[in-house]
């Protein structure tokens, strides 16, 4: 009967310290932030979850502040100034990770320069039908179709009032959607100007997600000129002082010609958005993809989607002559990936994908990346590398 005792009980006091080891592990790899420990410990774990549980998790990781916050001050020459605005360094959060503005003040511990949230619906909405997002491994890709799922913009409104009496210098993008039943989608888009103006950094119109049936045909010059007209016009109607800037976000699909359009568009004055977002996802299959999720319907984001958004941004710089931001997204995983975006003509980034595979080191290590190139070219900032390589990166040399 002793033995037994004493067998159970060091069977239990193995088990105890097992556990408080493996947590201590785990906290002090969190704690440390280490890309390593996130690379072969951390990230391998999460992606065992189905991807919308981990998606979940992580947000409310944030909520909770389960993450470190960056000591580390970002050096000068990362500084950038967007309208007004002075970002520490040009790397955002993209939309569509805090999509219902949860967990602001986590996101923005971790080293962003500025967050996006949304997109977000006048009403609430489900989205669609699960499953609904899918991770492609191999391509370091993921493809989603959530369809809008969001609280509605009473509820996120809520939130991020009350962040906004907390903390006001944090940048803060609201980035807007329509509901799947609305008609007359200008509507929702002036809804939520009107909702937000007083709390929100910027403005994006989405029109662009391949997930909401008819979406991205407001892209096109007759639509987009009723639509831009009509969101304009409200914010200009806001009072002095608290008329956020507005950007238009658009896809990687586009055609030429509808590039010329959305260009020839935004360049009369009353359409005139103050920058483009380039891109969302897409809905292009490109034959390299490996993982057998590539069939999954839905858009796709990460490494695939990387040269096909800088050839845009440099495009569009090219067109415009570098008189419109842009802020570039698609596929940015490393230094080098941020600074080819802004060479092909981005004044400030965003990422979505590279943090679903690398977890909150990716942050710091992109920017440190990209200081170090900035400084090996001898540039003395972000706005001096702006554009330089537009013409190479554009596919014209
Ligand atoms: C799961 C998921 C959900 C997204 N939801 C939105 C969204 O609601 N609104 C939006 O404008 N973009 C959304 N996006 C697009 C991203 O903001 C970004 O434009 C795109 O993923 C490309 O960047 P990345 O390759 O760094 O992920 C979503 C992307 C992903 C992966």
């Amino acid at each position: 009967m002793k033995t037994k005792m004493s067998l159970a009980h060091k069977l239990k006091s193995t088990a105890f310290v097992t556990t408080c080891s493996i947590g201590a592990f785990f906290g002090i790899g969190i704690y440390r932030n280490e890309d390593q420990f996130y690379d072969k410990f951390l990230m391998p774990i999460v992606h065992m979850c189905p991807p919308e549980l981990s998606h979940r998790l992580a947000v409310l990781g944030f909520k909770y502040k389960l993450f470190p916050k960056q000591q580390k001050i970002d050096s000068e020459r990362l500084r950038t100034k967007l309208f007004d605005f002075t970002m520490e360094n040009p790397l955002g959060l993209a939309a569509g990770f805090d999509k219902h503005g949860e967990s602001m003040d986590g996101l923005s511990r971790i080293g962003f320069g500025f967050i996006e949230i949304g997109s977000i619906t006048p009403e609430p909405q489900p989205g669609n039908e699960k499953p609904r997002v899918f991770r492609l491994i191999d391509d370091k890709a993921i493809i989603n179709r959530y369809g809008f799922n969001s609280d509605g913009h009473a509820n996120v409104f809520e939130r991020l009032s009350k962040f906004r009496k907390d903390d006001s210098n944090i940048i803060i993008g609201v980035n807007l959607g329509k509901n799947k039943a609305t008609e007359v989608a200008y509507e929702d888009y002036i809804k939520g100007i009107n909702k937000f103006a007083s709390v929100a950094s910027y403005f994006v119109i989405n029109i662009s997600s391949p997930n909401t049936a008819g979406l991205r045909s407001l892209q096109q010059a007759d639509h987009l000129k009723l639509l831009l007209s009509k969101v304009i016009h409200t914010r200009n109607k806001l009072e002095q002082g608290k008329r956020p800037p507005i950007f238009l976000k658009i896809s990687p699909d586009l055609s030429h010609n509808d590039v010329c359009d959305i260009i020839s568009v935004i360049s009369e004055k009353e359409c005139r958005v103050d920058g483009l977002i380039v891109s969302n996802t897409t809905i292009e299959r490109n034959e390299c993809l490996k993982s057998q999720e590539k069939i999954e319907v839905g858009g796709l984001s990460g490494a695939p989607l990387k040269n096909q958004s800088t050839r845009l941004i440099a495009k569009i710089y090219i067109m415009t002559e570098g008189l419109i931001p842009i802020i570039g997204v698609g596929g940015i995983f490393n230094g080098q990936d941020a600074f080819e975006k802004i060479t092909a003509g981005a004044s400030a980034l965003q990422l979505y994908t590279s943090l679903i595979f690398h977890g909150p080191p990716i942050v710091q290590k992109i920017k440190k990346e990209l200081d170090e190139l900035l400084e090996a070219n001898g540039l003395e900032n972000v706005e001096k590398a702006r554009g330089i390589q537009a013409h190479i990166l554009a596919g014209e040399k």
